[in-house]
This record gives C-alpha cells, sequence and structure tokens, in this order.
C-alpha cells in the first residue's frame, strides 16, 4: 500500500485521482483548504471500501498555512511515496494571497514549491518517491515576469497569461527538481490533465466558458493518467517528463530552460526561506 499525498483533492481531477489509487487499495491523503468539503470527499470516497482516506487541512493561500500542515505531515507520516501538486485555481480578477502574491502565483505556484521542499525529506525515505505537478498546455502563455509576483506591482492583469505564468513556474520547477535529483530515489514529472470539466471555469465569463466548454473532457481520463505516473514501474524510469491528456505533449522550449528554472527557484527560495 503506497501513501499518496494530493493537494485539492476534494473536487475534479483531485478526487478523481484520489478515487482511481483508492480502487487499487491505496492509502491517499486529501490536502485540502476547505474541511467540510473535504469531510464529504472522505465520505464519499471511504463508501469505495478500499484502502485507506486521511485528510488535512492545507490553505496554499498562505505560506505560514502551507508551513503548518506540512509540518503536521513531517510529524504523522514516516514516508510519502507519491506527492500529487494539483491544487489550483483561475482568478478573472487580480487577487492577492495572505501575503501578498498575486494569487496565482502564490497558490498554484509558490505554495507548492514550499510544500514540496517542505516534504521533500519524506519522498526520499519512501523506496522510490515520485513528484507529480499538475502544469497545463496554458504554461506556453505563461513567462518569468518577477515584477508581477506581488499583487500590488501587477499592471495590466491579464488572467490567462497570469495563470499561464503560474503554469510556467510549476513546469519550470518539476524540471529543475528532475534535474536535481537524478541518480536519487526520487523523480519529479509534469502533465497537462487536458481540458476538463471541473469548478476549475467557474469565474470564466459565460462567453469564455462556452469556448472552453467545447472541449471539455471528463475528470477521470486526466486521473487515468496520473493514476499511471504515480503507480506504473515505466514511470518509476521516468524523471523530468511532461505528459499531456487531450494534445501531444509538446512543452514550449521555455519550460526547459532550466537557466530560467533556476533563476526561478533563486527568487522563490528568498521569498520562502523563512518557512522552511
Ligand atoms: N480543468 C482543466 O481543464 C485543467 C487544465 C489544465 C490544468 N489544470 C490543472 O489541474 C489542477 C486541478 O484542477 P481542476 O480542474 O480539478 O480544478 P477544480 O475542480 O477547481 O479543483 C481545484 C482544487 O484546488 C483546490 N484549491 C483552490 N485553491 C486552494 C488553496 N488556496 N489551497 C488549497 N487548495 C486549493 C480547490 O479547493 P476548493 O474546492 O476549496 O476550491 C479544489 O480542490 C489545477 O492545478 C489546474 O491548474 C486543469
Amino acid at each position: 500500500m503506497k501513501t499518496i499525498l494530493i493537494t485539492g483533492a476534494n473536487a475534479g481531477i483531485g478526487l478523481k485521482t484520489a478515487e482511481e489509487l483508492l480502487n487499487e487499495n491505496h492509502h491517499v491523503i486529501l490536502a485540502c483548504r476547505n474541511m467540510q468539503k473535504a469531510e464529504q470527499a472522505k465520505q464519499h470516497l471511504e463508501a469505495l471500501g478500499k484502502g485507506q482516506v486521511d485528510v488535512i487541512e492545507l490553505d496554499l493561500n498562505s505560506l505560514q498555512k502551507v508551513q503548518q500542515a506540512a509540518d503536521k505531515i513531517l510529524a504523522k507520516y514516516p514516508h510519502i511515496d507519491v506527492l500529487i501538486n494539483n491544487a489550483g485555481l483561475i482568478s478573472n480578477q487580480l487577487d492577492s494571497t495572505v501575503d501578498g502574491f498575486e494569487k496565482h502565483f502564490g497558490v498554484n505556484f509558490l505554495g507548492h514549491y514550499l510544500w514540496t521542499l517542505k516534504l521533500l525529506p519524506l519522498l526520499k525515505k519512501a523506496q522510490q518517491g515520485r513528484i507529480i505537478h499538475l502544469s497545463s498546455i496554458a504554461h506556453w502563455a505563461g513567462n518569468l515576469q518577477p515584477e508581477k509576483f506581488l499583487a500590488e506591482d501587477n499592471t495590466h492583469y491579464r488572467t490567462f497569461l497570469s495563470y499561464g505564468s503560474s503554469k510556467l513556474h510549476n513546469l519550470l520547477f518539476s524540471n529543475l527538481l528532475a534535474q536535481q535529483l537524478k541518480g536519487s530515489s526520487v523523480t519529479s514529472n509534469a502533465v497537462h490533465p487536458g481540458v476538463v470539466d471541473s469548478d476549475l471555469y467557474r469565474q470564466l465569463p459565460k462567453l469564455q466558458y462556452k469556448v472552453v466548454s467545447l472541449a471539455l473532457i471528463p475528470p477521470s481520463k486526466p486521473a487515468q493518467l496520473i493514476k499511471k505516473m504515480a503507480l506504473d514501474a515505466a514511470w518509476g524510469q521516468k524523471n523530468g517528463h511532461y505528459a499531456s491528456v487531450q494534445t501531444p505533449a509538446i512543452s514550449s522550449p521555455r519550460s526547459k530552460n532550466l537557466k530560467l528554472a533556476q533563476q526561478l527557484n533563486d527568487l522563490s527560495y528568498d521569498l520562502v526561506q523563512q518557512y522552511l
């Protein structure tokens, strides 16, 4: 039985992935910000009658809360086999995290960055640790723009560019980690889950949602791929890969630029250092 930690596992792709993994009798920990929704998801998953389900409160909107949640995990579990960094949002308007970061940057990327650095020792204690980052095809639209990290400095806000940048950051981080972890027992890979029928698009204007909805696939599709990435022996050999549902698995040249990834890492490390 593998211990698998999933962020944002009360809904959408995260919940479906938890279901897939429980059906294989694994131990799944749901890291969620809303405990009421998390308990409902737990009840739903326990009704499957397989594996084991735990819940932990995690709000990626606050670096201190990420630190507290990670410390609880470190105190409670001897190892983590698979970490699935899945939680994410699209914010239609400029918004700020508790720490003043632009919401996509803070929640989708920086919170997960701190979370992963904190939990890396537990992945190293597993026989074979795997980290899976939910990126997106939208990373093609992204860029590294440190001047936009803070919400108050974020002029000319564009939802898609801001979301795309956070998904580029997820992928750059995955690729840098893969490089750093080469030769260790831990791998790091990323995935574009397809355009999935979930709550992610709840804030989009009606017309934009109509366009997006033409391509929607059910969350079970990416959940099946993520299950393979988490469990299959073949995926145990892969490190630094970008997988994709629905579209060819081609990542942008920018996402493969390790100098850019190192720059993002150096900037991000300074931002989270006090919470490590
Ligand atoms: N859906 C797509 O088409 C698509 C395409 C490409 C990439 N992705 C990526 O796939 C991942 C999952 O998305 P989804 O489609 O399953 O979206 P979803 O149904 O909206 O689920 C997102 C999950 O993230 C959680 N979350 C949001 N803010 C959080 C925070 N501050 N702290 C902790 N958890 C938080 C949500 O919790 P609440 O329920 O409490 O809000 C929810 O559990 C995301 O990273 C997204 O960027 C999705």
